[in-house]
């Protein structure tokens, strides 16, 4: 059966690198997944009193949320942490007070950068967050990716067989993940 992923990504840039990633993986896992990417970029910084008549930017990533059977989180590394789109995401996810849409969604999360640790750091601390929110996080496999544009074409396919190999791993551990937690 197809799982519906709601899909987190941590840039706004039109040529960013992690949204050609989540593509990359939309395309790999079209036989088992429906990614249904999160519109995070209208939500407003997260403010209490904004409950008192909830932005519709807000109330769409919830119901989104609610309707997906798993979470994928693809973000860049920012100062060796995550960018701060993705916690202002989490954080209006959690609220209001019991009312946690994140909590106990199976949830995996990669990224890439064009550094050699593939944005490990960033991903260390999200996992963190993503915990506290009471997600279910995979744990292994892990995939810190460097981006390199001879191995991801500009369709999104993967030319290289080894790194292809790898990012089917990895989803299907996540469909795995996602059966054996729900
Ligand atoms: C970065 N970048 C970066 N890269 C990294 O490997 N570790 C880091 O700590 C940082 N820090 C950082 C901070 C800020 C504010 C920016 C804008 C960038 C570089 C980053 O990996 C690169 O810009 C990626 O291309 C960003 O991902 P997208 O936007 O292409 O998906």
């Amino acid at each position: 059966m197809t799982k519906t992923i709601a899909v987190l990504i941590g840039s706004l840039r039109k040529d960013s690198i992690n949204r050609k990633f989540a593509k990359v993986l939309e395309k790999l896992g079209a036989d088992q997944f429906k990614f249904v990417e999160l519109n995070i970029s209208d939500l407003p910084h997260y403010n209490d009193d904004l409950w008192a008549n909830p932005p519709k930017s807000v109330t769409e990533m919830k119901e989104q949320v609610a309707a997906a059977d798993a979470v994928l989180i693809v973000t860049p590394e920012y100062n060796r942490s995550f960018p701060g789109l993705i916690k202002n995401a989490l954080d209006w996810g959690t609220r209001p007070y019991g009312k946690n849409v994140w909590s106990e969604k199976p949830c995996a999360v990669t990224g890439t950068a064009g550094g050699a640790i593939g944005t490990a750091v960033g991903q260390a601390h999200l996992r963190l967050a993503a915990m506290n929110c009471n997600m279910i996080v995979m744990h292994q496999p892990e995939v810190y990716l460097t981006w390199s544009d001879e191995v991801f074409a500009a369709d999104g396919e993967v030319t290289n067989e080894s790194t292809k190999e790898f990012l089917q791993k990895f989803l299907k551990s996540f469909n795995s993940f996602i059966t054996k937690v729900s």
